[in-house]
């Protein structure tokens, strides 16, 4: 595999029911990283763009958040359904999805 062009790093993190900050884990981020992982593949994205899971990326109340590297583009409440469009404009484009935009909040 040549260097990646970009790296999109889905959290994946989880904490226990009920914990105030909630968690990407509670919302799905594993199937949702399993899906990008398919379709990276599905679209011949995977030897341009490498998926990881991470563990907490600091804005867990915007869960699930995804972060594309070196873009520096931060996503929020990522959904199974938003990942064509992310895939279609921002990883063989290179187009931010502007509705998807991290808002700009403290990190926690
Ligand atoms: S648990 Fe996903 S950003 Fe913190």
């Amino acid at each position: 595999m040549p260097v990646p062009e970009r790296q999109v790093l889905v959290c994946v993190n989880a904490r226990p029911a009920g914990h105030p900050k909630g968690s990407c884990g509670e919302k799905g981020s594993k199937e949702l990283y399993d899906k990008l992982k398919a379709m990276l593949r599905e679209r011949g994205l995977h030897d341009r763009v490498m998926a990881q899971s991470t563990s907490c990326l600091k804005h867990c109340s915007q869960g699930i958040a995804v972060a594309v590297q070196p873009d520096n583009q931060w996503y929020a409440a990522v959904k199974p359904e938003d990942l064509e469009e992310l895939c279609a404009r921002h990883l063989e484009k290179g187009e931010r999805v502007d509705r998807l935009q991290m808002p700009d909040i403290p990190w926690e």
